[in-house]
């Protein structure tokens, strides 16, 4: 059975192998999965998907969030296919074309998911950019339209704050996976930092969230591994709270 520790994703958003190669020691068993973003990929490049694989068991998410022409995403979707990861991200907000192709170039051996809104985003940054009213009125609606792309494209999922689960699972099924980053625990010494559309780990969960990603919660506190632990145990109530049908 899924326990709390495999729902969380840690983000290493670190500038150097030596750094990654500590948290992922420290956090060694206490998450399921490593996130990999660009900051720590420009700087060390794929090695640093064998050196983590090396130090644990834990699986790898290559968030390098993709937005380009369409072919130029399947081509880049055919190396990522021999990375030997498990998830990485593209972005919904170019085609349903784009979307497509980088599953396509995928091949089916890395679970593709679709970025909707980014979690700092909220109604005056989609104003800024210059979205219809509809939209700026009701930012969920921009969540969904952007998630019937990745649904259609064949995506595994998509990357969306915890506040749109319900709303996400209702329409395009339980299995379509929702990955929800902006994860703040009550006792976190963080902050909201940049990011808007919060939630914590026991809403993400008890919403249907498959994995929540956290990054400056865990990775700023005095003692890591302690606050991993702590949201595990966070989420392991929430999934008893979810099967005894108190949410
Ligand atoms: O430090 P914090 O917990 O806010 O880290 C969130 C992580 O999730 C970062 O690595 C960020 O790039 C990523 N992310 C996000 N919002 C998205 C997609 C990914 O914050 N929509």
């Amino acid at each position: 059975m899924k326990k709390g520790k495999d729902y969380i994703v840690f983000a290493l958003d670190v500038a150097s192998a030596d750094e990654a190669k500590k948290y992922v020691k420290l956090l060694k068993g206490k998450v399921g999965m490593f996130k990999i973003g660009l900051e720590l990929f420009i700087q060390t490049g794929p090695d640093i998907i064998s050196i983590i694989k090396e130090l644990s068991d834990a699986k790898i998410f290559l968030d390098l969030k993709f937005h380009d022409i369409s072919e130029t995403v399947k081509r880049v979707m055919e190396r990522v296919a021999q990375l030997g990861v498990d998830l990485v991200t593209v972005h919904t907000s170019s085609s349903q074309k784009m979307v497509e192709m980088a599953v396509k170039g995928g091949g089916g051996s890395v679970g593709v998911l679709g970025v909707t809104l980014l979690t700092d985003n909220d109604a005056s940054v989609v104003e800024a950019c210059g979205f219809k009213e509809i939209y700026i009125n009701d930012i969920q609606s921009l969540v969904i339209k952007r998630a019937e792309i990745a649904y259609k494209s064949g995506c595994k999922g998509v990357v969306c704050s915890g506040q749109e689960v319900i709303m996400i699972k209702s329409r395009f099924g339980k299995d379509f996976m929702a990955v929800t980053p902006a994860i703040r625990p009550k006792w976190s010494i963080t902050n909201k930092d940049d990011q808007k559309r919060i939630t914590t780990p026991a809403m993400a969960v008890k919403a249907g969230a498959d994995l929540i990603v956290v990054g400056r919660p865990i990775k700023i506190s005095n003692d890591p591994a302690l606050a991993a632990q702590k949201i595990a145990d966070e989420i392991d109530v929430a999934i008893k709270e979810k099967d005894v049908g108190f949410f």
